[in-house]
């Protein structure tokens, strides 16, 4: 079954049609920048536009950058505060509205880093912010919100998600000793048996994987930056 995936980014709002069998996109993926301020009129109004892009009237699955129960928004750290309340689901067009980091770890446990691991399976994105999607055998427990633990008495993201590491010019020596540190501290709470590291900077894993040492197993995930689209698809028929 083809379902319309739309990911809601801080920078850009992407979308393309996926088959959610494979995990395929099956045409070229649409980007359209942010609108700013990212209003929800605003970003509803480019989901519209992706909609009609396609020409797409099936269903359509969305991510978004905060904790989104039921369809409704819960918080916006790095998105405008109007947002909170919010039944995205209904100003979407009554499409599937979750976790942008929930919908990226679906996707890698399906089709990525995660296929076929049991136990308790972290997917931590870094971005903006740090998204967490937290799997038990397989199932997710959604909205974590693990990125806004605190670390050295700050908001984690603050001072380990990739947006820190720019605003800050750490090199990606510096950077990954926060991440370790961070890694630690989620691995203390959750002893996980593996750890699946999304996000932009996953593509550039290279740069920093190789300093960060923590005793669990870490990877970059597969899918990178179509992980979100997949997994908002993949949600939208189950
Ligand atoms: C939000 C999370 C989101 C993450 C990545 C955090 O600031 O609270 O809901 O998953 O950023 O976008």
């Amino acid at each position: 079954m083809d379902v319309l995936g739309i990911d809601i980014g801080g920078s850009g709002i992407k979308g393309a049609p996926v088959d959610t069998e494979t995990g395929e996109l099956t045409q070229e993926r649409l980007r359209i920048p942010t609108p700013h301020p990212a209003k929800p009129a605003a970003v509803a109004e480019v989901v519209a536009e992706i909609v009609d892009h396609f020409a797409w009237t099936g269903p359509v699955g969305v991510t978004f950058p905060g904790v989104v129960v039921d369809g409704v928004v819960r918080s916006a750290a790095n998105v405008h505060e109007s947002w909170i309340g919010v039944d995205a689901s209904k100003l979407f067009g009554d499409a599937t509205v979750l976790n942008d980091a929930d919908a990226a770890g679906i996707a890698e446990m399906t089709f990525g880093a995660g296929r076929g691991r049991r136990g308790t399976v972290l997917m931590l994105t870094f971005g903006t912010g740090i998204g967490s999607a937290l799997f038990i055998d397989g199932t997710l427990v959604p909205n974590t919100e693990l990125g806004h633990l605190e670390l050295d008495g700050k908001d984690a993201e603050h001072r380990a998600s990739d947006k820190a590491r720019e605003d800050h010019d750490l090199s990606w020596g510096k950077w990954a000793e926060r991440v370790e540190e961070y890694l630690r501290h989620v691995d203390m709470l959750f002893s996980p048996s593996l750890i699946i590291i999304g996000g932009g900077v996953s593509k550039k894993s290279d740069k920093f994987l190789p300093h960060i040492s923590v005793d669990t197993e870490v990877v970059p995930a597969k899918l990178q930056n179509e992980a979100g689209i997949i997994g908002a698809a993949q949600t939208t028929t189950s």
